[in-house]
């Protein structure tokens, strides 16, 4: 899945798209199993080359502008949305890419704080400004981890692998089954005739670098420790069934959550296969009761709008999408009901919440790349 390396052109626009994960949650940094997919919606950069070694970056949604020296090495420490793309210009720099010198401005249409993955879009986009700006390309999954780096060390977030592959790989027409161990993506045929999937933004607004994202990733090890093992996706059916008794009971709900949500996605993609939607749909619904029992990443708001669309005909299945703690649930619709449930689903959100969902059908699109002149 390795890309050509792209020209160096004088001004050129940069694509990268947000993501929702069909199914696989919370699973990437336990070397699971994951689904996601590229979506239509994503962020764009607009770049001019400067000849001076200095790269200004303005966001049509933030006041303040960064500029960034790239004669001397980037450095962790900023707490503004220019850390992301800090983080990777940094990143390249330490390969020992001489980056040059350019004026960007950052756009996009993904809804802020709404958990599909605009700051891996951002740190993606600006890998790919980089490998434009420079002539030549890293591997796709190595530009994915050198990203997901920039995350860790520059936003203090440690998240796992999937936004970065899945806005990296994205391909139009068909999700990701990317095995977080082995780093094996297959692409599966999604959509396409008689589904549709809308994304409805919960309107509160996620946030992961409080704490309780880190949280999670520390009482996973702390089980699979518990259980003998460097990671959960090492506990097979028995060693659970005869061990988890001896785990404390905060850490056997979140493991019991990472290993049936392994065993689910892989349901998925047999579904999907099969286009088996009401089985697909149910294996949603069963995903998102599991991150709101036991795995606790939830919010009443996400909890509402899975209930509604459940109730909803043309409705196959609900769920929260990401992180959690607030953001975007997705669902999958039969396309012919797409318009009804999409009214109906915003009408019941309001009369129970107050909250204006903003909402929209996507089809899964295209990972990063720079944009035909
Ligand atoms: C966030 C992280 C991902 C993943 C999901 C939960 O999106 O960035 O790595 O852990 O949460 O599945």
């Amino acid at each position: 899945m390795n890309r050509p390396p792209h020209p160096a052109p004088g001004a050129f626009t940069v694509h990268a798209p947000g993501r929702v994960n069909l199914i696989g949650e919370h699973t990437d940094y336990n070397d699971g199993l994951v689904l996601p997919m590229a979506i239509e919606r994503g962020v764009r950069i607009a770049v001019t080359r400067r000849t001076d070694g200095v790269a200004t970056i303005r966001s049509e949604r933030e006041a303040i502008p960064a500029t960034l020296d790239l004669r001397t090495p980037l450095e962790p420490g900023r707490s503004d949305w220019a850390r992301y793309p800090a983080g990777v210009l940094a990143g390249y720099q330490r390969l020992g890419w001489s980056i040059p010198g350019f004026d960007a401005v950052v756009s996009g249409d993904l809804p802020a704080g709404g958990g599909l993955s605009s700051s891996a879009a951002l740190e993606v986009a600006t890998a790919t400004v980089v490998e434009a700006l420079c002539g030549r390309s890293l591997d796709l999954l190595d530009k994915a981890t050198l990203c997901q780096q920039a995350e860790h060390a520059f936003a203090g977030v440690p998240c796992g692998i999937m936004d970065q592959c899945a806005v990296a790989f994205g391909r139009a027409g068909h999700a990701l089954l990317i095995d977080c161990r082995s780093r094996e993506i297959r692409a599966v045929p999604f959509g396409g005739g008689d589904v549709a999937l809308v994304v409805v933004n919960s309107g509160v607004r996620h946030s992961l670098a409080d704490g309780e994202y880190a949280r999670r990733r520390a009482e996973c090890e702390a089980a699979a420790a518990g259980l003998g093992f460097s990671s959960l996706r090492d506990v097979t059916p028995a060693i659970w069934e005869a061990s988890r008794g001896t785990l404390p009971d905060r850490e056997a709900r979140r493991a019991a959550h990472v290993l049936a949500e392994n065993d689910r996605t892989l349901a998925f993609v047999a579904a999907l296969e099969e286009r088996d939607w009401p089985s697909a749909g149910r294996l949603m619904h069963e995903s998102h009761a599991s991150l709101r029992d036991l795995y606790e990443v939830s919010c009443r708001e996400l909890d509402v709008l899975c209930e509604i669309a459940a109730a909803l005909p043309g409705v196959f299945g609900c769920r929260m999408t990401g992180g959690g703690f607030g953001g975007c649930a997705i669902a999958l619709v039969a396309v012919d009901a797409t318009d009804t449930v999409m009214a109906a689903l915003g009408r019941g959100y309001r009369s129970s919440t107050g909250i204006e969902a903003e909402m929209f059908a996507t089809r899964a699109a295209a990972g990063a790349r720079v944009l035909p002149a």
